[in-house]
């Protein structure tokens, strides 16, 4: 067996090209060259996914890493610096203070993180999603982990014939649960369901090893509001008693439908595309999920593989266009535009209070029918 390596994947918007569409290549570059002056990391990747800069790295360092995390938060501060001078839409969006305070997390960027052993040969995939939420990984890794028709390793592979270890956040009460599969597979299900409550965060082999993380952590509570739906990422470890890579891409074959699009109010289809493919433009959207491969090799990224620039991913593309194109025609009706306690913009108390002295009890008449009955 290999070294432990620690993959780290820290993602912020710091600043939209043009709206919330895309990142400037000069943030791209700037990312870059903060990252390679760094003595902590073994390597790098720095990419986008819409409006999503995704700084991909490998260190020794572990997961939490004071180090890794300052260095991740300096250069999203860096970048956004050059997003202010070319004010570029929502310059510094997702840095919630621009003082570090040892851990970037609960401070706007998401953060999905793994420590492993190297395997003989590691091949990881890593998710990056826009114009979303955290939960919006439920239904593909339900299906990567636990679903016999999309994973045929569950079935046949006698490594992978035991199940897998889900472990499941509510993100309202801030507790975490551990769900064994296939055993527990109903019960985990009733929550996993509505996933804007419930995200699964990470799954694990049966003897405890990582498989899969998300960057799903507690809401965004900033002054009693919930601030910004959390475009999110996810790392997932292929192959040798894991999934196929073929098996954890199959589930986005199937656009599923998720939260945010436009305004972060919307439910619309994920549709899987290239990183050249991934910047939003209809309706803001619609969402997109980017896949990008790696070999590892002593920490080193050999890589990326761009899935979905494959063409074995237009028909689910088409798909989502087709469902984009239905769900856009109900407009501000729900389930198009989403309900209330999930929606990120509303003008409902504003409008209410305007409103309030027109609100009249549905039975007023026969209210005041009783009471004149009464005296
Ligand atoms: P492994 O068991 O080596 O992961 O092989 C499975 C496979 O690649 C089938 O597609
Ligand atoms: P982002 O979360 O990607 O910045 O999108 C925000 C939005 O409001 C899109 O309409
Ligand atoms: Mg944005
Ligand atoms: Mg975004």
């Amino acid at each position: 067996m290999g070294e432990r390596i620690t993959l780290s994947v820290i993602k912020a918007d710091i600043g939209g090209w043009v709206g919330h569409s895309s990142v400037h290549p000069r943030l791209l570059e700037k990312a870059e060259e903060c990252l390679s002056q760094s003595k902590d990391l073994v390597d790098f990747h720095v990419t986008h996914v819409g409006d999503d800069l995704n700084l991909i790295m490998t260190h020794r360092l572990g997961t939490d890493n004071e180090k890794i995390h300052k260095l991740a938060f300096d250069t999203f501060l860096e970048c956004t610096k050059i997003a202010k001078e070319m004010k570029l839409y929502g310059a510094g969006q997702d840095l919630l203070s621009d003082a570090f305070s040892g851990n970037v997390k609960g401070m706007g960027p998401g953060v999905a993180e793994m420590e492993f052993e190297e395997r003989p040969s590691e091949p990881v995939i890593v998710f990056m999603a826009d114009k979303t939420e955290p939960g919006a990984w439920n239904f593909p890794l339900y299906k990567m982990f636990a679903d016999p028709f999309n994973t045929i390793g569950l079935v046949i592979d006698p490594k992978m014939h035991d199940g897998f270890v889900f472990e499941v956040i509510d993100l309202i009460e801030n507790k975490k649960i551990l769900f064994s599969l296939p055993e527990e597979m109903y019960d985990m299900l009733v929550f996993v369901g509505a996933p804007g409550r419930f995200c699964i965060k990470s799954v694990y082999d049966k003897k405890g090893n990582i498989a899969a993380t998300s960057s799903t952590q507690k809401l965004n509570f900033l002054a009693g509001k919930y601030v910004g739906k959390d475009d999110p990422v996810c790392i997932v470890r292929c192959q040798s008693g894991l999934p196929a890579v073929g098996e954890v891409l199959e589930p986005f074959a199937n656009p599923h439908l998720v939260s945010g699009w436009m305004r972060g109010s919307h439910s619309g289809p994920l549709m899987p595309v290239s990183v050249d493919q991934s910047n939003p433009t209809r309706f803001d959207g619609p969402p997109r999920v980017v896949a990008l491969g790696f070999q590892l090799a002593q920490g080193k990224l050999i890589g990326p593989q761009d899935f979905f620039a494959d063409p074995a991913y237009d028909k689910a593309r088409a798909t989502a266009n087709k469902i984009a194109n239905y769900m856009r025609r109900l407009g501000p009706f729900e389930p198009h535009r989403l309900n209330l306690d999930e929606m990120e913009y509303t003008t409902m108390p504003l409008v209410m209070e305007k409103l309030k002295e027109r609100f009249v009890p549905v039975d007023e008449e026969e209210d005041e029918a009783a009471a004149a009955k009464e005296e």
